[in-house]
This record gives structure tokens, C-alpha cells and sequence, in this order.
């Protein structure tokens, strides 16, 4: 996600936003800028790309004088990676500068509306909205300004704000968004994290949500959008550096473990109004969307995994056949596609070589391409035909986690969307399903609280040798990325197989002590699941039972069993795979594994 750093003092600004914004390069961006205020007017240099760019075209922030300017690392969500959408943006005047991380989500309607008052935009972004706002509304009181404009904006934000008019303060305001407030020596600094600021200063306050702080050189106030003083209790950074770029957790990956709820909540509520599904970003019209005979779902790994739990969801909700193939197979095998079969593919970095390929082989053959794509502007996401984002913000480490659950998300959004346009569920259910999904957030982070039990379980199984994971329909979907989460940063071997499958081969693989983790959420096959469950236990399995909090009649039944809350069948992959996430992250810590660049793996396989 975006980076913020802002300094104010009596030092030359630029080389310290420009090093401040060295330390956030961690959470991912595609382009950088700084603004300073130079007395007179506020320079702003821009560069899409790495920050390299922006260094060069600064001389390291020695062209640019000024003690008072802010700075910004750009992940791209509205507005593709370039220089004119790249932070900070000014106001149509150049008077007033704004960087900010989060997303508007009514930014689209505050850009007709300055537009319809005669306001120019430059770019793309919702971000430039707010610079505009605050010029729209300003009349002298730069304070009360910002609370006006706040008061327009929906969406989650983290803002730093600087004017011409308004030379010797720094405006800081979150919503969402992290926001930390450095405290120097008569200086003072702004930082979406304490990377940023550490070589300065280990003093920080911390903004909450609707917090406003007003910075001098000398002094820093916080107040409330009722311009109350709030008063805030300092804190003394204890992290390194390292420990700090990943928020105080020892990996990335725990760390966005833990961000799912916010990145599922920041993926579904802008899609979500007056209780509809909205996906704007789809352009096929109602009767293309009717003429699909077929939806083929397209990706690998575990973008893949998702596209065999929405089959499973589609097939269910939507009465057409859907087949779920990993890209590579796809791409070789002349597939039998036409312009009534929609295709939609899956991929977080949007650059992955198999799944760019299967897209073209479908296009060449007539089919409409629908992506779901986590990194803005990527090749996939340009080359297909809609392209739906999941706003997940940057993941860093190899293993997916966070961009695996924003991408159920949007197939949950798709499927109630679909099925509200075939007419295959009514009125109550659409109302159902929207509001059961509107409760994942929560739930997940219920999971996350009560991961001690999974941690425990993780201790005791963590030299297991061969594991197997099973389960039946959405189970079994499921149980594809429990044992790839396991595989690729435990290094342990295990396999992911059909419940009902087992008699015909594998339970000749079950002996004394072999862990099985059973997945038993799928409320309809719970009676098969357990009677496999009592299979390989009479074969010497250790079985791992995972089930919703309305069973607990199976913790009579397994070794074992870890609940998770209840939740509408289609959408129970989404709280089941959390603590198949943990186990996994907890046996790999438990056996000193590089959790964040396991052996042999790359973030994206953008080779064939
Ligand atoms: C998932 O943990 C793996 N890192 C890998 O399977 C990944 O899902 C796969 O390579 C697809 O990547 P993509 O989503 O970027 O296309």
C-alpha cells in the first residue's frame, strides 16, 4: 500500500522525505513524489517507477530547498502507474498539496460535482479530489477547511497536507489508514509507518481514526473533526529498523495474515451500495451476460485454488457449467471455447506467464475476459477485456494469504451479482448473502484472536512427515491451498485429496500416526466426511478436525478439532482457510523455515 512521509524544521526537507521514503519501499509501490514549500510557491517532482527516479531527477533532494514538504510512495488503485497520477497532488491553483494512502470511495461523484463548478483535473486519481476540495472550499482557515472536506469524503484515508497560504504547518489526518506523528527536536514528522522516521526519532503519537494533527516546528496538537484537543499518550519505538518495515510482526506473511479483515473490507464495501452489488467494472451488458452457455475459470496455484472454489459456488448458484483448469493445462490442451463461453482469470501479481498466455489462448478464441487482479496496471489486468481489482494492497511474501482472500471476496461479489442477472436467486437470498458477507471481516478477525489453539496444534505436529488434507465439495476445494499453504514454506510433504477419494487409492498411505486435517464446514456431507474421518483413524491416522462452532459434536469425534464461527456454505473457505494459513505459518516458524522467501519460490512466475 502507499507510503507517506512529511517533515517540517529547519533542515532541507527533501533528502530526509527522500530517505524516509526509502524505508517504505517495503509495501510496494510503482511510483514516488515530494512537494516542498520553498517559501513561495510548492514544487512538486513526480516519478513513475522505482525512486531511483526520483532521486535522479532531484539530485538525492539537493535541487529542492525548502523546510516543509511532504513525500509519498504510490500503489496504484484508481489510475494507472504514471507521473501525472502519481502523490503529491496540488490543487488547480498549485496552492495546496495532498499525499494520501486509502481509497475514496465517492470520489467519482465529488469529481463530477468540481467539475460541474468549472474545476480541472490533471489525473486519474481519486486522491487529486481531496487537493480540489480543499482549494474548493477554502476562505483563510486551512483548518477548518480539511474538516469540511473531511466531512465529504467515504473511504478510508490517511492524508498529509501542506499550503503555500499556510507556510509553517504540516496537516496530518487518518481514517483507516495508519498515520504515525514523529516527534524531533524542533522538527517534527508525519509517516504512514515508524520506518520512515526511526532515524530521527523513536517518539511517536499514534492518529486514530478521525484524528486531525496540526504540526509546527516546535510544536504538535491533535484535535477531533469537532476541533476538540485530543490528548494523546506518547510512545517510544523499541523495534529495529527490520522488525519495524513489518509493523512489529517477525514475517510479512503474518503480517498479512492479520491485514485480511481490513483488505477484505477495503475489496467489498466500495462495490456494496444501498445493500447492492455493484461492479461498474464489468462492461458486458445484461443479455452478453445471459448468453454465456459456460464460464471457464483460469490461473495457478492458488489463484487456482480460488477458481475451484468458485466453481463450486458458481455451479450452485448459477446453474451453468463452470470448469476450473490451472492455466498451463488449459493453454495445451485446444480447449473447447467459443464466444458464449465467458472466461475469467485469476492472478494477484497480474504478470504470471501461464495464466497470460491461457487469457490470450481464450481471447483468441472468441471468449470474453473478465480478470481479478491484485497489482494495478499489470499485464493481465490491461490485457483482459474488464478487469475486477482486489484491493490488497502490495503482498510481499511469497506465500499468498491476503490476496487468496480478496479474491474469494470478489467471486462472492460476482456470484450474488450473476445470480441476481440470471434470476437464479431471489430477493431474500441476494439480501442474505450480502449481508452474511458483509460479516467475514469480523468473523476473520474472531479467528485471528483465537489462533493460540492452532499454534499449540502446530507445535505437537510439526515434524510430521506426510500430511493429508480432505474434504468434501467446497471441503475439498478448500483443502487445495491448506496443503499448498503447507507445502511451500514448511517444506513438508501433503496432499489435498477428495474425501470420498481416498478408498480408491491413497488410504493405502494411512498408517499409525499419519496426521489427516479434515475439513468439515460443508454442512450437507458432514455425516460422509466424519465416516472417512473414522476410515483413517481405524488405519492409525491423527486426525486434525476442522468445523463450525455448531458442531461440536465433532470434537468427539477427531484427535483434535478447531472450530471457526459460522457463516453461508459458499462463503466458509473464506473463515476455514485462516487457521489452515496459521498451521502452516506456525509449523514453518517452528521448524526455522525462510517463511517469507521459502527455497525455490518467487512471488511471481512470470517464466513459463
Ligand atoms: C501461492 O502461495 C503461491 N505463491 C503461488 O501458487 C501463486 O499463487 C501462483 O504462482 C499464482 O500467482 P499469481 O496469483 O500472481 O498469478
Amino acid at each position: 500500500m502507499c507510503g507517506i512521509v512529511g517533515y517540517i524544521g529547519y533542515e532541507q526537507a527533501a533528502p530526509f522525505l527522500l530517505k524516509g521514503l526509502e524505508k517504505l519501499e517495503y509495501r510496494g509501490y510503482d511510483s514516488s513524489g515530494i512537494c516542498l514549500n520553498d517559501g513561495s510557491e510548492l514544487v512538486v517532482k513526480k516519478a513513475k517507477g522505482k525512486l531511483e527516479e526520483l532521486k535522479k531527477l532531484t539530485d538525492n533532494g539537493r535541487a529542492l530547498s525548502g523546510t516543509v514538504g511532504i513525500g509519498h510512495t504510490r500503489w496504484a488503485t484508481h489510475g494507472e502507474p504514471s507521473d501525472v497520477n502519481a502523490h503529491p497532488h496540488l490543487s488547480e491553483s498549485g496552492r495546496f498539496a495532498v499525499v494520501h494512502n486509502g481509497i475514496i470511495e465517492n470520489y467519482l461523484q465529488l469529481k463530477e460535482y468540481l467539475i460541474s463548478k468549472g474545476v480541472t483535473f490533471r489525473s486519474m486519481t481519486d486522491t487529486e479530489v481531496i487537493a480540489q476540495l480543499i482549494e474548493f472550499y477554502y476562505k483563510g482557515d486551512l483548518i477548518d477547511t480539511v474538516i469540511k472536506v473531511l466531512s465529504r469524503l467515504d473511504g478510508s484515508y490517511a492524508l498529509g497536507v501542506i499550503s503555500v497560504d499556510d507556510p509553517d504547518r504540516i496537516i496530518a489526518v487518518r481514517k483507516e489508514s495508519p498515520l504515525i506523528i514523529g516527534i524531533g527536536q524542533g522538527e517534527n514528522y508525519i509517516a504512514s509507518d515508524v520506518p520512515a522516521i526511526l532515524a530521527k526519532t523513536k517518539r511517536i503519537y499514534r492518529l486514530e481514526n478521525n484524528e486531525i494533527a496540526i504540526l509546527r516546528r516546535d510544536s504538535i496538537k491533535i484535535i477531533n473533526t469537532d476541533r476538540e484537543e485530543v490528548k494523546k499518550q506518547e510512545e517510544t519505538i523499541s523495534w529495529t529498523i527490520d522488525a519495524a518495515e513489518k509493523g512489529g510482526y517477525e514475517h510479512f506473511m503474518f503480517k498479512e495474515i492479520m491485514e485480511q479483515p481490513k483488505v477484505i473490507h477495503d475489496t467489498i464495501s466500495p462495490r456494496i451500495r444501498n445493500g447492492r452489488v455493484v461492479l461498474d467494472e464489468i462492461s458486458l451488458t445484461p443479455e452478453q451476460l445471459r448468453s454465456f452457455r459456460k464460464i471457464n475459470i483460469l490461473a495457478c496455484g492458488s489463484a487456482y485454488h480460488v477458481g475451484v472454489v468458485a466453481k463450486y459456488i458458481f455451479e450452485k448458484l448459477l446453474r451453468i457449467p463452470v470448469e476450473a483448469d490451472l492455466a498451463s493445462e488449459f493453454r495445451y490442451r485446444d480447449p473447447i471455447v467459443d464466444d458464449k463461453t465467458l472466461t475469467i482469470v485469476i492472478s494477484q501479481s497480474g504478470e504470471t506467464a501461464d495464466t497470460k498466455e491461457a487469457m490470450k489462448e481464450a481471447q483468441r478464441r472468441g471468449s470474453h475476459v473478465i480478470s481479478i487482479v491484485n497489482v494495478v496496471g499489470s499485464a493481465i489486468a490491461t490485457e483482459s477485456d474488464d478487469v475486477i481489482y482486489t484491493w490488497a494492497g502490495p503482498e510481499i511474501a511469497v506465500a499468498t494469504t491476503k490476496a487468496y482472500s480478496a479474491q474469494l471476496a470478489v467471486i462472492y461479489l460476482m456470484a450474488i451479482f450473476f445470480g441476481d442477472l440470471l434470476g437464479t436467486i431471489d430477493e431474500k437470498q441476494y439480501g442474505y448473502y450480502v449481508s452474511e458477507l458483509l460479516t467475514i471481516p469480523d468473523k476473520i478477525s474472531q479467528i485471528l484472536e483465537n489462533s493460540t489453539q492452532v499454534q499449540y496444534l502446530a507445535s505437537k505436529l510439526f515434524n510430521s512427515k506426510d500430511i493429508f488434507f480432505i474434504g468434501r465439495n467446497i471441503d475439498y476445494a478448500l483443502s487445495l491451498e491448506g496443503s499448498l499453504k503447507l507445502k511451500e514454506i514448511s517444506y513438508i510433504h501433503s496432499e489435498a485429496y477428495a474425501a470420498g477419494e481416498l478408498k480408491h487409492g491413497t488410504i493405502s498411505l494411512i498408517e499409525n500416526g499419519t496426521l489427516v486435517i479434515a475439513l468439515a464446514t460443508h454442512e450437507p456431507l458432514i455425516a460422509k466426511t466424519v465416516s472417512n474421518i473414522r476410515e483413517v483413524q481405524t488405519r492409525g491416522a491423527n486426525v486434525l478436525c476442522l468445523a463450525c462452532d455448531d458442531h461440536k459434536e465433532l470434537a468427539d469425534v477427531a484427535q483434535s478439532t478447531v472450530f471457526i464461527p459460522k457463516i453461508c456454505d459458499m462463503m466458509l473457505p473464506s473463515l476455514a482457510v485462516v487457521p489452515l494459513q496459521l498451521f502452516a505459518y506456525y509449523v514453518a516458524s517452528a521448524k526455522g523455515c525462510d517463511i517469507d522467501k521459502p527455497r525455490n519460490l518467487a512471488k511471481s512466475v512470470t517464466v513459463e
